[in-house]
This record gives C-alpha cells, sequence and structure tokens, in this order.
C-alpha cells in the first residue's frame, strides 16, 4: 500500500471547464482557458484541480455524456492541450484530478451505436442493459426504475427493446458483469495515468454494478438511500480493488475520490477500506443547516467514519450539482435538498453571503482534504433566473419543466470588467456566453476583489495561505472546545483556535490569543459578531 500523504491535507479547486475560461472565444470554457489560469490557481494557493469532465462528449449532460474516454471534445481544446495542461499544472505544483465517468457513456459511444445497430440478443447489447419490455407489445418499460432525472430509466429503440439509463436517455449505463466494461475501464485508468494525472474523481461511484435481474424498487422513497438495486451493489467494490491496484502500481501517489451519496455510514466506509478509494465526498456535511449543533455532530461523525479506518476526511460546500452555499445559507432552510429548484424562494444573499464567509474559514480549519467549488472564492450566489428557454440542464425536460437543475450555479464566471462576458472571454469573442451573466456581477470578479483585503478572493487566499505556514492548521491534533450555544470552537495542536459564530449574539474572543483571521468585522469592543469566524494563534 501506498501513502496519499498529499491528499490528506490537500485543498482541491474544481473546475467545471465549461463554465470555467473561455480561451478561444466561443463562449464556451476551454482548455486554453484553464491553461492561461493556472497561475490564479496557484496564486489562490490551492493543491490541486479536479477537472470536470473534458472528453469529447455530444454534451447532453455538460459532459457526463462521454462518446470517447481518451479524447478531448473539440470544444475544449485536444488530447495534446490536455497534456500540456497537465505538464503545466505540474510546474506550478498543482496536481491534476480528472473525472472518470464509468456508470455509463454517450448514446453516441461507439460501443452503443453498435449495440443498437447489432441488434437483440446481440454480444454488443450485453455490455449495456438492454431488455425486452413489459405488457402484450413490450410497450411498458423493462421494470419500474426512475432516472435521477425524472421520467422512466429506460428508452426503447427502433426494434422495440428498452435500455437502461439511471440519468438522461443520451446516457446508457454500462453492464459492469461484462469483461469488456472492466478491461475497458483499466485501460482507460491506464492511458490517463501514463498521461501524468494524479488521481481521479469517480462519477457515481456507487451505482455501477446493479441488483441481479433487475427488480422492481420496493420502497421508491429509499431509492437513493440504501435500499435500490441500483446504489451500492456489492461487486463494485472489486472494481474499485481492481483500480486501486493499478493505481498504486504507478508512480507517486496516485488517488481517488468517489462520489458516494450513501446515507448508511457502514456502507459508505467500506469504499474507503485500503484497498479501495482514497477519499469520497462528505455529502452529510455539504448537506446540513447552518446550524451549529448540526454541525458538530456531522463533524463528530465525520471523524467517527474515518478516523478508525485511517481514511482521509474530505470537506466540501458547493460543487456543479447544488445550488450554491451563498444562496442555500441565505435561505430561512439553509439544507441542501434534491427537490426540484422552484423560483421565489425568499432569500437574503447578505446573510448568505457573510455565513459563506464563515463557513470557509471553518471548512478550511478541520483537519483532512478540503474542496473549493469554481467561484466560492469569488462569493458568487446562485443565478436563479435564468430564462427558461436558456436553461441547458436535461433535468429541466426530464422533469417535466418542473425542476430547473442545476445551471445556477454553473454560470460561467467573472474574471474583470464591467459588464458580461466579464473577462470569461477574450476581446473580440465571436459568441456570448453559454448561460447569460447576471448584470450585477462586475464587484464579484477576480480583479475587482484582487488586492482589497475584505473581499471573499482575498480571504480565501489569506486562509490557504494560512494553512501552509501554520503547521498545525495541517497537522495539528483536533479537539473541540467548550463554547456558549450557536458557536463552534476547536483547536488544532496547541498553537491554533477557530471559533465560528452561528448565533446572534456577539460573543468573546478566547484569551491569550491574537487573530490570524477573520471572515467578517469584529464589533467596536473586539467581540465576534454572528455570523463571523475567526481564526487565532494561541501559543
Ligand atoms: C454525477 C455528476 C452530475 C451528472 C451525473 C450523471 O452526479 O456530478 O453532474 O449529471 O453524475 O453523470
Amino acid at each position: 500500500m501506498k501513502n496519499e500523504d498529499w491528499l490528506r491535507s490537500a485543498v482541491v479547486y474544481q473546475i467545471y471547464p465549461r463554465s470555467f475560461a473561455d480561451g478561444n472565444g466561443d463562449g464556451v470554457g476551454d482548455l486554453a482557458g484553464i491553461r492561461a489560469r493556472l497561475p490564479y490557481l496557484a496564486e489562490l494557493g490551492v493543491d490541486a484541480v479536479w477537472i470536470s469532465p473534458w472528453y469529447a462528449s455530444p454534451m447532453a449532460d455538460g459532459g457526463y455524456d462521454v462518446a470517447d474516454y481518451r479524447d478531448i471534445d473539440p470544444l475544449f481544446g485536444s488530447l495534446a492541450e490536455a497534456e500540456r495542461l497537465i505538464a503545466e499544472a505540474h510546474a506550478l505544483g498543482l496536481r491534476i484530478i480528472i473525472d472518470l465517468v464509468p456508470n455509463h457513456c454517450s448514446d453516441q459511444h461507439p460501443w452503443f451505436a453498435e449495440a443498437v445497430a447489432a441488434g437483440p440478443g446481440s454480444p454488443q447489447r450485453a455490455r449495456f442493459h438492454f431488455r425486452p419490455g413489459r405488457g402484450t407489445a413490450g410497450e411498458l418499460p423493462p421494470n419500474d426504475w426512475q432516472s435521477h432525472f425524472g421520467g422512466p430509466a429506460w428508452t426503447r429503440v427502433a426494434d422495440g427493446e428498452w435500455y437502461l439509463h439511471l440519468f438522461a436517455s443520451e446516457q446508457p449505463d454500462f453492464d459492469w458483469d461484462h469483461p469488456d466494461v472492466r478491461a475497458e475501464f483499466e485501460d482507460v485508468l491506464r492511458f490517463w495515468l501514463d498521461r501524468g494525472v494524479d488521481g481521479f474523481r469517480i462519477d457515481v461511484a456507487d451505482h455501477l454494478a446493479k441488483a441481479p435481474g433487475l427488480p422492481e424498487v420496493r420502497d421508491y422513497r429509499a431509492r437513493d438511500a440504501n435500499d435500490s438495486p441500483w446504489t451500492d451493489q456489492d461487486p463494485v467494490h472489486e472494481v474499485y480493488r481492481s483500480w486501486r491496484a493499478l493505481a498504486d502500481s504507478y508512480e507517486g501517489e496516485r488517488v481517488f475520490v468517489g462520489e458516494i451519496w450513501l446515507e448508511d455510514r457502514d456502507r459508505f466506509r467500506a469504499y474507503l477500506r485500503p484497498d479501495e478509494l482514497h477519499t469520497a465526498f462528505n455529502f452529510p456535511f455539504l448537506s446540513t443547516a447552518w446550524d451549529a449543533e448540526a454541525l458538530r455532530t456531522v463533524i463528530d461523525r465525520t471523524f467517527a467514519d474515518h478516523g478508525p479506518i485511517g481514511a482521509v476526511p474530505t470537506w466540501v460546500l458547493s460543487n456543479h450539482d447544488v445550488i450554491r452555499h451563498v444562496t442555500r445559507y441565505g435561505r430561512a432552510d439553509t439544507r441542501h435538498s434534491w427537490d426540484p429548484v422552484t423560483e421565489g424562494v425568499p432569500v437574503d444573499l447578505a446573510l448568505g453571503r457573510r455565513r459563506a464567509r464563515a463557513a470557509a474559514l471553518l471548512t478550511l480549519a478541520l483537519p483532512g482534504c478540503a474542496y473549493v467549488y469554481q467561484g466560492e472564492e469569488l462569493g458568487l450566489a446562485e443565478v436563479e433566473d435564468i430564462a427558461a428557454e436558456l436553461i441547458q440542464d436535461p433535468r429541466w425536460p426530464r422533469s417535466g419543466f418542473t425542476d430547473r437543475g442545476r445551471d445556477g450555479c454553473r454560470v460561467p464566471l467573472p474574471w474583470s470588467g464591467d459588464g458580461a462576458p466579464y473577462g470569461f472571454s477574450p476581446e473580440g469573442a465571436t459568441n456570448t456566453p453559454w448561460l447569460p451573466q447576471p448584470p450585477d456581477w462586475a464587484g464579484f470578479s477576480a480583479a475587482a476583489q484582487q488586492g482589497d483585503p475584505a473581499s471573499t478572493l482575498e480571504l480565501y487566499r489569506a486562509a490557504l495561505g494560512l494553512r501552509r505556514t501554520e503547521p498545525d492548521l495541517v497537522a495539528g491534533e483536533f479537539a473541540w472546545l467548550p463554547a456558549p450555544d450557536g458557536v463552534l470552537a476547536f483547536t488544532r495542536g496547541a498553537g491554533f483556535t477557530c471559533l465560528v459564530n452561528l448565533a446572534a449574539e456577539a460573543v468573546e474572543l478566547p484569551p491569550r490569543s491574537s487573530l490570524l483571521l477573520a471572515s467578517g468585522p469584529l464589533t467596536g469592543s473586539g467581540l465576534l459578531p454572528g455570523g463571523t469566524a475567526v481564526w487565532m494563534r494561541t501559543a
């Protein structure tokens, strides 16, 4: 077994390539844009970058529908450019984690096209889940499974058979019992490991194996918990054991992070056994309300889950699938929810932003690996008013136009300037950004915030800098301190204290300590106001 020390305290920045930076002026982010901004990321102080899918794709689900796992989509650039990007990132001291999508491919993937052409009963169809329909003429889907994006999880092809897709109909699920599928993905892993990537984020990592016979769902409400025939089936662990052995055979520490939304902690932990994945996203933490007790509980639970098996805890507040936490924390109900995203939920963005800044200091002070989703460091809120006809997320049509989906957290980033495209695209760009940017984003651009000590960007820079220079923040033992109701207080090692005030009233700072960083101004008499966090040096 190798050690994965770099991940143990790493900060990983997530890039959603379509929305990060547009180098060629077509209104869509690309590898040229990422390459140009690598110095920004290095200067921000992150250790690694996770890039959402960059592969050849018809973009039915923003690239999570992969047509060729060994090539880059022309919209984003070329394979040669990806190789340059990896080398340039490494030269700046940044590791690269790429997104691997093994549960399904695109309906434009050659294997699926061959399967459709080859017809029922063919070996080509056996790589996917093709079945005859139910009903007198096979007109009903083979079972009652529903797509995560809404509607049945089955689509019928011209010869009458149906194929399974847990997401959009353009994303057919592979049959992971098939040896070709396993061999293919091991080869894909090698392809990218040979090109120097430092790790993989595994898309819907608990979905690959399906229960034998694809049984009906007993309790639909439990489908995403622990009881669904497409989630967390035991054979998936064999896949990860073989991947881990493969990654360990490479030089350096190549790591895996799983997207695993499992509620059951024993089942979750099983993925983090020493011969499986290194880490998985901490979605219980992301989903928790802005509430001291609830956060304390989920933090304790995280340590209890990871500590005994030596796994690295992760801390994550946002990603490309959920409502940006500035907006979440500005609502009456601050929890993440998968309920359809509707318009008109009242939100206090000033409050949300204050809390989000405090949450950043909380998250970045906890021991483990922290994730930053692009734009979080700029304090961006969810864009909630994208015109219906411009929405691109497949959830919108598949939900019968009831769920506006995830575009609101995917709006192209503001880099500079007073109006759209805010430096996202270069001067003289031929197209406007693929999703419209709000008219009031000038103050949120990276350039506008640069050098302003009160800005969220400078708060992140300062926090990430201290994570590197304060040894206790990297390796110091975590311990809770006694604190008033509504306040979280903990130490790292002997020399570092973090205090987060989630209550309304201001509280005193710890004695004999000096201020390292605050998420907002203290009161005139030096107290810590509500919705504010501080980092203190205590020795
Ligand atoms: C994961 C991705 C999400 C995608 C889905 C299907 O949940 O994070 O963006 O739509 O998988 O690939």
